[in-house]
């Protein structure tokens, strides 16, 4: 929500939260987002610039009570509008590490994981096999085989995966059933990039409609796979409603048609997608109405189909998290192309983001150390990879830019870090968590060192004459 104030209205000012207990998901800024005496932003009770003069620029910066907050609102709106057992696991491809996992862990959430890595980290963290969900349209024998040892719910999603499941569940010393759920593909649209849609016919992901009595039966003929329940994702950073209310309609179907292979569905995961503000037009609904939503449709698909109600989880990763970060970097160089653009050359780029590059997608930023000051400059903020399309932000209203000033880009929370690269080798930055004035570093700063790490010089290469 921005700031109604027309004092603040031209500049960075307008950002700041309205109230620290409202929606994560609809603010620019984490919650904690203040402006102190020195005319610095502050998080997590921390002046970004000191943060950034203590741990190095890029860097990602946390604020924890934003993401217990988020967790926190999914957590209770469950408990308020959903009248049967209900959880929330958060998807964790959003930004997977220790402390994250850790942190979410301790706010009573379930995990969602989509490989190998992921589960070995939440694993790691501390996370308890049955708090952890695994997904994933092309799991390997080895990764499954992890799975069933640590005894998480596999996100089954296709035929591939049944039979090898099967396989392993044979070959298993002692009879325990691997419990799994199925994932399918429920024919839902709605209106979001095309690269993160995957509820939608023509989708790699899951069982098709047509093929799902089929599974059903197959199913119902191992008995090494324990059926828990039914799952769907219909796509991410949605501000439609309407797409999570068919939804509950098209899965409590399918909980009836399971009945007729002696199946019975306990459980139903709705995916996650409710979307956040990355600029100051996007309105998502809150977490609480998403919630209130998603738990009165499935109870009312329930009733109409005289059904019990199930137990129903929700996968948020985007809404989670994506507003707890914001990414610092430091202003270098700065070229005005007469007449065409102004560019601000910045020290990270789309090794760090990810996401303009590949989605199109739209960031604000503001400058740390010049809240107040009024936006008059249309600036481009460029990466510093080579590669002409490494923009961040494209003709964005900033302050007067200097060389050494902070620039900090909001909502990098979700699908950054976790998405980051070694492009140019650049080193991943580090990233901070803040609470209360303290800041601990979560993610050190790669090393020209870690690099290298995986690289090997053949003997024979070494043998050759150095020029
Ligand atoms: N559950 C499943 C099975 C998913 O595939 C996803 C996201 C989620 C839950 C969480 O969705 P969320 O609440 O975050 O919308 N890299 C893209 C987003 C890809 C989303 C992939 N799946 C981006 O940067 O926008």
């Amino acid at each position: 929500m921005l700031s109604t104030d027309p004092k603040l209205a031209n500049s960075g000012l307008k950002f700041l939260p309205q109230s620290s207990s409202g929606s994560p998901n609809q603010e620019l800024l984490p919650l904690t987002a203040k402006v102190n005496d020195k005319d610095a932003l502050e998080i997590g009770g921390c002046d970004v610039t000191t943060l950034v003069k203590q741990f190095g620029s890029p860097l990602y910066i946390l604020d924890e009570f934003s993401l217990r907050t988020a967790a926190a609102q999914y957590r209770d709106s469950f408990k308020k509008y959903y009248p049967g057992a209900a959880k929330v696991i958060y998807a964790s491809k959003a930004w997977n590490c220790l402390a994250v996992c850790r942190i979410v862990d301790s706010e009573g959430l379930g995990i969602d994981v989509a490989s190998g890595g992921e589960l070995y980290t939440a694993l790691q963290a501390g996370i308890s096999g049955d708090n952890i969900y695994f997904h994933g349209n092309n799991k390997s024998a080895a990764e499954l085989a992890m799975a069933i040892e640590h005894q998480c719910t596999i996100m089954v999603d296709n035929w591939q995966e049944l039979k090898t499941l099967v396989e392993l569940g044979r070959d298993r010393a002692s009879f325990e059933a691997i419990k799994i759920m199925l994932r399918l593909t429920p024919g839902i649209e709605c209106h979001t990039h095309e690269y993160i849609r995957t509820g939608q016919i023509d989708s790699k992901f899951g069982f098709g409609l047509d093929s799902l009595e089929a599974v059903f039966e197959f199913v119902s003929q191992n008995k090494e796979l324990d059926l828990q329940g039914l799952h769907a994702h219909i796509g991410s950073q949605i501000f439609e409603l309407q797409p999570h209310q068919d939804l509950a309609g098209v899965l409590m179907d399918w909980a009836i048609a399971a009945q007729k292979y002696d199946l019975s569905i306990k459980t139903i995961n709705v995916g996650g997608g409710l979307g956040i503000c990355y600029t100051e037009t996007d309105d998502p609904p809150s977490i609480e109405d998403w919630v209130k939503t998603v738990a009165e449709a499935i109870a009312a698909a329930c009733q109409s189909r005289n059904l019990e109600l199930p137990e129903l989880i929700a996968e948020p990763g985007r809404s989670l998290i994506g507003t707890a970060c914001v990414t610092a970097y430091t202003v270098g160089g700065t070229k005005t192309v007469p007449g065409i653009r102004n560019y601000i050359s910045i020290d990270g780029g789309m090794s760090d983001n990810p996401r303009p590059i590949t989605y199109e997608s739209v960031y604000r930023a503001v400058v740390a150390n010049k809240m107040s000051a009024p936006l008059e400059n249309k600036v481009t903020i460029a990466g510093k990879h080579c590669e002409s399309g490494d923009i961040l932000i494209q003709d964005g209203l900033l302050p007067r830019v200097e060389s050494g000033d902070i620039i900090v880009i909001m909502g990098t929370g979700a699908y950054n870090y976790s998405m980051a690269s070694n492009y140019n080798r650049l080193t991943r930055p580090a990233a901070v968590l803040v609470n209360r004035g303290e800041a601990n570093l979560i993610l050190q700063r790669e090393t020209y060192d870690d690099l290298i790490r995986q690289d090997l010089l053949p003997q024979r290469l070494l043998n050759l004459p150095q020029s």
